[in-house]
């Protein structure tokens, strides 16, 4: 039994989706969450760049005493999850190794296709981890670099929204893809446009469940399951406007938020790993 809360981050929003499903699955445990909102997004951003901040970050998370980090964002994922294992003392799980492994699994014809931001395509983490479980699947990798700032305006839903999702769906169409990976936290958000845009034969694949089942079974394997018996609790921190993650946050963690604090990037700074 241990009762030191769960950390979980991304560079805003979209890893509500994934704390969402955490919360479902394991309703027992306690959560604190980072989005870096004041320096989203990152997927334009060098990989070197992303790699500080995600230091940062996880230092701050670690220094607060969480028992396990959960890199909810795969371009952080991309672009510094081993060496932020290298460094950190709790256990670190990333999306991307399970979306990779779930694609796998799902694919008839062994053609995966990717959407996601220009780091996560750029660090080619998802085409090294496919291959290591299957070396014939055919991989088709999409940079996607509208979709994030269209999913967080005020109107994910707007016909340039749909109309951004056909732009980069039509490549992984044409290469006859029957599964594709949302290797993006944000992408779940506006799943009824993804899901009417490929249509039913083609499998989607977010990374918010499968991650979620991972993270359980890490805790319960390595026994830092919190053994209570009712309910956990959630708190939310950002580096942007709390009052605007509040009102947005709800639309992607479909709970109520409750407070959410303020975090100064310096003291993200002075706590990197
Ligand atoms: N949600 C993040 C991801 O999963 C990225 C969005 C961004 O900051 O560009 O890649």
């Amino acid at each position: 039994m241990d009762a030191r809360p769960v950390g979980v981050f991304d560079s805003g929003m979209g890893g509500l989706t994934v704390l969402h499903e955490c919360l479902v699955t394991m309703p027992n445990e306690d959560f604190v969450y980072l989005g870096d909102a004041a320096r989203l997004p990152y997927g334009p951003r060098p990989l070197d760049e992303i790699r500080r901040f995600a230091r940062e970050i996880a230092g701050y998370l670690e220094g607060l005493g969480v028992k396990l980090i959960v890199v909810a964002c795969n371009s952080a994922t991309a672009a510094a999850l081993p060496e932020l294992q290298e460094r950190l003392s709790v256990p670190i799980m990333g999306v991307i190794a399970p979306e990779a492994h779930a694609a796998v699994q799902a694919t008839r014809n062994r053609r995966v296709g990717l959407l996601a931001t220009q780091a996560t395509v750029e660090s080619g983490r998802y085409a090294e981890l496919i291959r290591a479980h299957d070396a014939g699947v055919r991989f088709f990798p999409v940079a996607c670099p509208r979709l994030v700032p269209l999913i967080e305006s005020d109107d994910p839903f707007a016909a340039e929204t749909v109309e951004a999702v056909r732009e980069v769906a039509a490549p992984l169409k044409r290469a006859g893809c029957d599964t594709v990976i949302l290797g993006c936290t944000h992408f779940p958000l506006i799943r009824p446009i993804l899901q009417r845009v490929f249509g039913r034969d083609v499998e989607l694949v977010f990374s918010a469940e499968e991650t979620a089942r991972e993270v359980s079974e890490t805790l319960a394997r390595k026994r830092l399951a919190n053994a209570r018996k009712h309910e956990g609790e959630y708190r939310f921190l950002t580096t942007g406007d709390p009052a605007q993650f509040r009102s947005m946050g709800a639309r992607f963690l479909q709970l109520p938020l409750g407070e959410v604090e303020r975090v100064a990037l310096a003291d993200l700074e002075r706590s990197a790993a």
